[in-house]
């Protein structure tokens, strides 16, 4: 995941300032709340395919899964179990809401310390669940976790990063989602073994990267936006020469209180927002997250044991499968990292929808073609649906995956960019929810066909990839209106509409001395 840049010159500018001990040490911390976000999303998936978590909480669905006649696509199908892996994210969503108010009022860091808190007491219910009830709770307390580290470390990653250094900040949030998920599928791989207790260490292990964001929180700082933002003048500008490891950061400073004060003028960011000159933003904004889900990522980063399972591996066979595919996910997002600002984002969403198109195709028709509602799937075509997985995934990886949560954050102007982000937030937590509560159902009801549902996703976002979305490769963001949006052959119609927003009205208020 993201990042938004809420911090003065928005990108614009290079107030010099090198990357310090301190900001790397304050990175490494915030970035463990991707950490959080990946192994939760690694980790349920493998949980649900262990023999011993099903037999003491669904024990209906171990039934199932062991009667040899059992469908092979609705073994899992289970409203409630489905739930143990959705209930997080629509308690995330929630919570976002919550987040980004406590995110302006109490800081960054306050936010933080307190998704580590809740994380941690999700973590001691789900380790310890005696009942679905407390397996359950768990899951929202771990979700309100995720929603208040989601809204705060990639801000905070943003803000505390030096103006050059940013985008590659960005996605570190995102690798470390994706190395919290191959964290979590190789402990899957480990403990499945360990009888009858080894689901609980899986969930358990969630708590260290809790641990260390709350441990961790106490050694860092402030970022100096949020600091201003509140206010404390003084603490921001010492702040800001700590971080920056140099004496003259006047300039930044005063971008910083220039940019708050803005944003101060701006009362009412949501109204701003459903103003119809940020329609092509929002749509945008909205349009990455919801095509996100639509590529079907989740239905493989949840339910990849399960998937594999089902087209007829074994157990071990189909952990280590998935924490082949968690490797190749890790591996393709640094190759993102490091060609996403040459090459641009419109190229590397292109070739992924390519990609993924193919793949998907491919394994709804090896599927279709060969695994029937029972029995299992030739051991040589069950080999090509890991390998079409993989080539999957790799495209995924360097393209909706960090593209997602990027292009959100740099496409809008300053007075509506946290409220236009928090759209994205949620509308990410939503369908992440819709997709992990719907899945294994779809792949019931439709079969094979899942994936030529996914597929045709695949298909209609090219053609909005390839029609709608302006390339912003290096743009500096406060830039974005003038160069970008106002030059698009569609989106410019929105532009010229300079309707009387909060801020001029607060212009006006201001000269009028009031
Ligand atoms: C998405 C998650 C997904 C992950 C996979 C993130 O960008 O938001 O839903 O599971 O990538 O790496």
């Amino acid at each position: 995941m993201p990042a938004i840049a809420v911090s003065a010159g928005g990108g614009g500018g290079d107030f010099g300032g090198k990357v310090t001990l301190h900001v790397i040490i304050c990175a490494i911390v915030a970035a463990t709340g991707g950490l959080m976000f990946g192994y939760d999303i690694g980790i349920s998936g493998g949980v649900t395919s262990m023999d011993d978590f099903l037999e003491k909480f669904f024990p209906e669905v171990f039934k199932k899964k062991h009667q040899a006649v059992e469908n092979n696509y609705c073994k899992y199908d289970n409203q409630f179990l489905q739930l143990f892996t959705s209930s997080l994210y629509l308690a995330a969503l929630v919570a976002s809401f919550g987040a980004s108010k406590i995110c302006s009022c109490k800081g960054r860091k306050f936010t933080m310390q307190w998704a580590s808190l809740f994380f941690l007491a999700g973590v001691l219910l789900n380790a310890g669940a005696l009942n679905l009830v407390m397996l359950i709770i768990g899951r929202i307390l771990l979700g309100i976790g995720v929603g208040f580290a989601n809204q705060a470390a990639p801000l905070f990653l943003s803000e505390i990063a030096p103006v050059k250094y940013r985008g590659a900040l960005n996605i570190l949030f995102q690798l470390n989602v994706t190395i919290g998920i191959l964290a979590a599928n190789i402990i899957n791989y480990f403990v499945a073994n360990i009888h009858p207790h080894g689901w609980r260490i899986a969930l358990g292990i969630a708590g260290i990267p809790a641990l260390i964001l709350f441990l961790g929180s106490l050694l860092i700082t402030e970022t100096p936006t949020s600091l201003i933002e509140r206010q404390k003048l003084a603490e921001g500008m010492s702040t800001l020469k700590k971080i920056r490891g140099i004496n003259n950061v006047d300039a930044e400073y005063e971008e910083l209180v220039r940019a708050s004060e803005m944003a101060r003028q701006v009362k009412h960011p949501f109204r701003n927002l459903m103003k119809r000159k940020s329609r092509p933003q929002l749509v945008i904004a909205i349009a990455m997250q919801v095509f996100q889900q639509f590529t079907g990522i989740n239905a493989i980063m949840f339910y990849a044991p399960v998937l594999f399972q089902t087209v007829g591996f074994k157990n071990d066979a189909s952990l280590m499968s998935s924490a082949i595919v968690g490797g190749i996910n890790v591996g393709s997002t640094i190759v993102s990292v490091i060609v996403v600002d040459r090459l641009g984002r419109k190229p590397l969403l292109l070739e992924a929808c390519v990609q993924m198109f193919i793949t998907q195709t491919a394994i709804g028709y090896i599927l279709m073609e060969h695994l029937k509602s029972t029995g299992d799937l030739p051991k040589g075509n069950a080999t090509w649906v890991v390998i079409l997985v993989c080539f999957y995934v790799m495209s995924f990886a360097w393209s909706w995956g960090p593209l997602g949560w990027l292009i959100p954050s740099e496409t809008f102007p300053l007075e509506t960019r946290t409220a236009g982000y928090s759209f994205a937030v949620s509308s990410n937590m939503l369908f992440t929810f819709l997709i992990a509560q719907a899945f294994l159902s779809m792949l019931c009801t439709m079969r094979a066909a899942v994936f030529f549902f996914f597929a045709a996703w695949v298909f209609i976002m090219c053609l909005f990839v390839i029609i709608l979305l302006p390339e912003t490769k290096n743009i500096p963001i406060d830039e974005m209106v003038d160069r970008v949006w106002k030059k698009h052959w569609f989106w410019k119609r929105f532009m010229d509409d300079d309707d009387d927003d909060d801020r001029s009205a607060s212009k006006v208020e201001m000269a009028m001395g009031h």
